[in-house]
């Protein structure tokens, strides 16, 4: 085997340990109902970074990390349709994968048919590996028809009315935090879904949201936050909100909003059994997700951790999102890799640092190690 098509990782030994060390590693077997692929570009989540930290997650070590994966496909399962080895194509490596320690920091990785998407050649491996974890994630909440706010899904055609044009009953979601990765991926996709959006942002991203297509656009950091989208919405349709952080007054923010606003009262959000704000909420409003709601505040542990692949990809919201949409819409344009990817480095070598920078705060940014 010569040395291109060995298989190169960057192990994390045991629970906690940092660095990660880059080795050999085995070649993934794609079995049945997976695809391998040989890995361009690997893009960092906050999870990578908190799974180091707390040791959470993964139950059997050394593992290897990493959620989000660019590349070309090198084998295909047994049981797997719709792939052929040589497609260009972007996707996610659950939790299911990480419980095992099979993540995407490394040269050959396994990815879930289920979120991933073929690509077009226009798009880089760097730009498209921004997507799959965050998108996973932003459709679970807002277009889940159980627990999330069932949006319609979205199209790659779909044309939105023009600001001033007036407001179609049901027709404004909110995104709160749509400068972060998962809040991008939710304002374009509602967007293709059809529906206006208002967003938050730091006062440094407003025109970033804006560029997304979120029509409203306010400082979450602006003391009246809640009174100025309350202010700016009413008298719009309300369909939901979809809260994509995970801070505890965010939850309650979007509540109020919900609660002042009428319309569909519903809170979706990114982590589903972390939900830390649950008691008093205003009269009529509810969480999705609710059942999966903690009994007790903010706990982090295997066994709770939410992994919202597992929803998407058995429902119908997984091959509408990546099999339908998005290589349609990457292939017109009509839906952006934002954000935009900063690539720390070409090697393994650069996922831990590529982690400890997304551990000190991301702001409108996608840290992206290249695979060579
Ligand atoms: N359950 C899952 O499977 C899953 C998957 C992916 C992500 N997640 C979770 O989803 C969350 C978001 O992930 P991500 O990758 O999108 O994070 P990220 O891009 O790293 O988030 C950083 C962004 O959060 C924004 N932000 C910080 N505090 C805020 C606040 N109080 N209100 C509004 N926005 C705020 C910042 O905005 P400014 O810079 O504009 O100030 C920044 O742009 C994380 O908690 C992550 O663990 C869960």
């Amino acid at each position: 085997m010569s040395a291109d098509q060995k298989n190169r990782a960057a192990w994390i030994k045991q629970a906690q340990a940092h660095p990660f060390v880059v080795d050999e590693a085995p070649m993934p077997d794609p079995g049945e109902d997976l695809i391998t692929i040989r890995v361009h570009a690997t893009a960092i989540n906050p999870a990578d970074s908190a799974i180091q930290r707390a040791g959470i997650i993964v139950e059997k070590y050394p593992a290897i990390l990493g959620c989000d994966a660019a590349g070309i496909v090198t084998a295909v399962g047994s049981q797997v349709t719709g792939f052929e080895v040589g497609d260009k194509v972007a996707g996610f490596c659950d939790h299911t994968d990480l419980l095992c320690g099979r993540g995407t920091f490394q040269r050959f990785s396994n990815l879930r048919p289920a979120l991933t998407a073929k690509i077009p050649d226009t798009i880089s491996f760097e730009d498209a590996s921004v997507l799959p974890a965050a998108m996973s994630t932003a459709a679970y909440g807002i277009f889940e028809r159980s627990e999330g706010l069932a949006l319609p899904f979205p199209e790659a055609e779909m044309e939105i009315e023009g600001e001033g044009k007036g407001v179609e009953e049901g027709k404004v979601l909110l995104v709160w935090g749509g400068s972060s990765s998962v809040g991008s991926c939710a304002i374009q996709a509602a967007r293709a879904a059809g529906f206006r959006v208002a967003a938050t942002a730091g006062k440094g991203n407003l025109e970033y949201v804006r560029g997304l297509g979120a029509e409203w656009v306010v400082d979450y950091r602006s003391e009246g936050v809640v009174e100025e989208v309350v202010g700016m919405l009413r008298g719009c349709g309300f369909a939901g909100a979809f809260n994509s952080v995970m801070f505890e007054d965010t939850y309650g923010k979007c509540a109020e909003i919900a609660h002042q606003l009428g319309g569909k009262q519903m809170v979706a959000s990114i982590v589903p059994g972390m939900m830390p704000w649950k008691r008093d909420l205003p009269h009529g409003v509810r969480f999705g997700n609710s059942k999966r709601i903690l009994p007790d505040a903010f706990e982090i542990s295997a066994e709770h951790f939410p992994d919202v692949s597992y929803e998407i990809r058995d429902s119908e919201v997984g091959p509408a999102i990546f099999k339908k949409w998005l290589p349609a819409a990457l292939a017109n344009e009509s839906l952006k890799c934002k954000p935009d990817p900063v690539v720390v480095g070409t090697g393994l070598e650069y996922c831990q640092e590529a982690c400890d920078r997304v551990a000190a705060g991301a702001s409108a940014q996608k840290f992206v190690v290249v695979v060579p």
